[in-house]
Formats: C-alpha cells, sequence, structure tokens
C-alpha cells in the first residue's frame, strides 16, 4: 500500500542537497572555456541544415513547404506532445493519426492502413532518443507510396545508433536542440531529400537570451550548492544581471504572441519567423559533445540498473543500446502524479510526460498512447548530474520503495 502524502517522512533536504532541475544549466565559463569555432555534432553539421528557435517552427516550414491542398493530411503518432500536431493543423494540412504501442513503437500495420488518398507526409517520434524499431520498414513504406517522411528528432540529439545518425533516414528531420543543451532556445532542420526550408530569418531578443543565461546559472549554483546556492547567486548572478539591464535594446521586442493554449504544446504562428538566437548557436557549437553524451548515458545506465533492482517503478526502456543518447529516464508508475511529488519534495524536477491532449487526437481511439500519458514520468539524466546529484536522486529511489 502506498504511502500517502501526509504520512510520508517530512524530514527536510539538508541545505546543501543538490536541487536538480529536469534540464541541464549553463556554466558561467561556457563561452570563454573552450576556444573560438567548435562546431555542432552530426547530423547537423553539414550544409544542408536551417535553424530554428523550436523544432515545432522547423515542422510548421516543413509543412508550408509541402504546400498542401484543403483535404490533404499529414500523419502523426497517437502519442505526441501535441506542438507537433499543432503546427501541422497551423500550417494549413489536415492531420491523422496512427498507433503507437504501450512500449512506445509504432504499429506499422496501422500506420499502412491509415495512409489514405490525401496523405502527403509522415511523421515518426523517436521518443526519448530511441530509435524506432521499424525505421527502416517505414523508410520503405514511404517511398514506396510517394509520402515524404519527416523524421521527429525533438529528443535524439546524439543518438547514432549502429553508428548512423538518426535524422539521417528520413526526406527530412527536426532537432530540438533546447532540449538536450544548455541553450535559451534552438531547433535545426536536417534535409536529406529535395525539400527545402530555409529556417528562421529573424534573430530572437537577445534579452530574452540573456535573461536565461542569467537563470540558467542561478539553477546551476542551486545544483551545486544546494539551497545554500541561491545566496551565492546574490554575489555571482546579479552582477551579470546589472550588466545586461545596461544594455541598450539593439533589437526590436517581438510581434505580441497570439494566445493559443498550453504553450508547451501549442505552436504559435509569431514565433516561426525566429532563427535559433546567437548565444545559443555559439554556446551550442562550443560544447563537448562527445563528453555530453556519455555522461547522459551514464547517468541513464546507472539509474535504470538502482530501478530494475529496487522495483517500485519500471523503466520503459530497461536496456541501452549502443549509440543511443537519452533525452531522459522515462519510467512508468501506477501513481505517477504521487512520485513525481516524492521526487519534488526532495528537489528533483521531474515531468509528467506529456500529460496534456491535444485535442485533435481523439485520446479514445488510442488507449496505449492514453496510457503513456498518464503512466510515464521522466526523470532527469542530464549532463549537469555529477555523483553527488546522482547519489541524492538513487536516495530518493530507494526511498520511495521503502516507503510504498
Ligand atoms: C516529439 C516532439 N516533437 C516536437 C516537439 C516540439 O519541440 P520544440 O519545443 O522545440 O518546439 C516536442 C516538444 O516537446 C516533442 O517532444
Amino acid at each position: 500500500m502506498r504511502a500517502r502524502a501526509g504520512r510520508m517522512s517530512t524530514r527536510p533536504p539538508s541545505p546543501r542537497a543538490p536541487v536538480v532541475g529536469t534540464m541541464p544549466t549553463v556554466s558561467p565559463l561556457a563561452l570563454a572555456r573552450r576556444p573560438l569555432g567548435g562546431r555542432l555534432p552530426e547530423p547537423i553539421d553539414g550544409r544542408r541544415v536551417s535553424f530554428h528557435a523550436k523544432a515545432r517552427d522547423a515542422i510548421w516550414q516543413t509543412v508550408r513547404a509541402l504546400a498542401p491542398e484543403p483535404g490533404e493530411n499529414v500523419l502523426l503518432p497517437s502519442y505526441n506532445c501535441g506542438a507537433e500536431v499543432d503546427a501541422v493543423l497551423k500550417a494549413a494540412a489536415g492531420v491523422r493519426f496512427y498507433r503507437v504501442d504501450r512500449e512506445t513503437c509504432v504499429d506499422l500495420q496501422h500506420l499502412r492502413e491509415s495512409i489514405d488518398g490525401g496523405t502527403r507526409a509522415v511523421i515518426v517520434t523517436h521518443y526519448f532518443g530511441f530509435p524506432q524499431p521499424e525505421l527502416q520498414a517505414i523508410v520503405e513504406l514511404c517511398r514506396a507510396r510517394g509520402l515524404l517522411l519527416i523524421e521527429d528528432c525533438a529528443h535524439a540529439l546524439y543518438s547514432s545508433p549502429g553508428g548512423r545518425p538518426l535524422g539521417t533516414y528520413g526526406d527530412i528531420a527536426v532537432f530540438s536542440l533546447w532540449k538536450t543543451l544548455p541553450i535559451p532556445d534552438g531547433a535545426a532542420t536536417r534535409m536529406n531529400g529535395r525539400l527545402r526550408v530555409t529556417g528562421g530569418g529573424v534573430q530572437p531578443p537577445l534579452r530574452r537570451s540573456l535573461d536565461w543565461i542569467r537563470l540558467s546559472v542561478r539553477a546551476r549554483l542551486v545544483l551545486r550548492h544546494g539551497r545554500a546556492g541561491r545566496f551565492l547567486k546574490r554575489y555571482a548572478v546579479d552582477v551579470a544581471a546589472a550588466a545586461v539591464k545596461r544594455l541598450p535594446a539593439v533589437i526590436p521586442p517581438p510581434p505580441p504572441a497570439v494566445a493559443s493554449g498550453n504553450p508547451h504544446v501549442s505552436f504559435d504562428g509569431a514565433s516561426a519567423a525566429l532563427t535559433m538566437s546567437a548565444p545559443a548557436l555559439l554556446i551550442a557549437s562550443r560544447s563537448d559533445h562527445r563528453a555530453i553524451a556519455a555522461r547522459r548515458r551514464r547517468n541513464y545506465t546507472l539509474l535504470a540498473a538502482e530501478i530494475r533492482r529496487l522495483g517500485g517503478m519500471r523503466p520503459l526502456h530497461p536496456e541501452l543500446p549502443d549509440g543511443v543518447c537519452p533525452l531522459c529516464l522515462p519510467v512508468v508508475s501506477d501513481d505517477a502524479p504521487s512520485l513525481q511529488e516524492h521526487f519534488a519534495r526532495r528537489g528533483i524536477g521531474t515531468e509528467l510526460f506529456w500529460s496534456e491532449f491535444h485535442p485533435a487526437c481523439p485520446a479514445g481511439d488510442f488507449p496505449d498512447a492514453t496510457f503513456l500519458k498518464t503512466h510515464v514520468l521522466a526523470l532527469p539524466i542530464h549532463q549537469d548530474l555529477d555523483s553527488p546529484a546522482l547519489e541524492h536522486v538513487v536516495a530518493a529511489i530507494r526511498a520511495w520503495r521503502a516507503e510504498t
């Protein structure tokens, strides 16, 4: 029987316990430490790449480039975040959905049956950085039916199973760089076929990037020094903040955003023209890609092994195949909201993964996707987690096991 919140031990964490966020943070030295130059990782280091502020902008541009006629549609997975669905709809295409099972694998038969006379493109998603097992068959199906295959690699930066990067299979691939790297924004489109997207042409406001960097540096201090880090930031970060405030507004403010529901799961047309900001591009290209992927793999392997040993929750992918770089560690739990609260009480940020449903996707037709949306909690394994932070997460996993 699971202990309820009121009966759990509520000993406050030590003020020096790390506070682990869901996203990696930027080091104040990130821009100074590495030599000028640097480069983006494969497969977004070549010439057939364009840049955007977010991956949903890349999807919107891709569908616009297809110029869908009224009544034409794009096929999307039933397990989706919502932002990609919204981007397709706002690019004036219809949407249809194919089944994804409880292990996040595409149901190839259902995908085949869902293609109709109006289908122009298929979006396939490599959830959490893991490749779709039937990817080659999906490539062949799309080729045979004359459909554009869009590989959604929003979670799959650095994933290269068998030595071939994800994002090199479809006609076009989109990456959401800000989900893996400590940057304020940033997405890329890799073009493998004839369709071209130009990317965004407008720089996001510089002040927005600098504000993000300030908050991220603060979060880094809190991660490394526990709640005591909040005091450190007064000295370290606010000096930088004061300097930022004195900057002239060199870039005009963005046009007013069009409100369109939850910003995490919707597409805002006002941002479609934005490219990846200059600070984001600088940080991304100077990042140590090999070290980040290795750290993520190490953290995933360690935490997944601990969870497999203890039980109390189940890793969606118990094993990490060679070459896969995980976005996070998705675990399946019968009570994901309580588990999330448990971690939050210990200063560990997690995400109820895709608990929002896009209204265009008929959830009732897809019980497996609904199961995933209501049972998956994403634990952090990102590159910021050093040994003390990992030990802190392991202690929280053990405490959950002891209390349930
Ligand atoms: C699978 C998938 N595709 C696309 C997107 C959109 O990415 P972005 O937030 O960069 O627009 C997301 C966002 O969460 C996602 O999870």
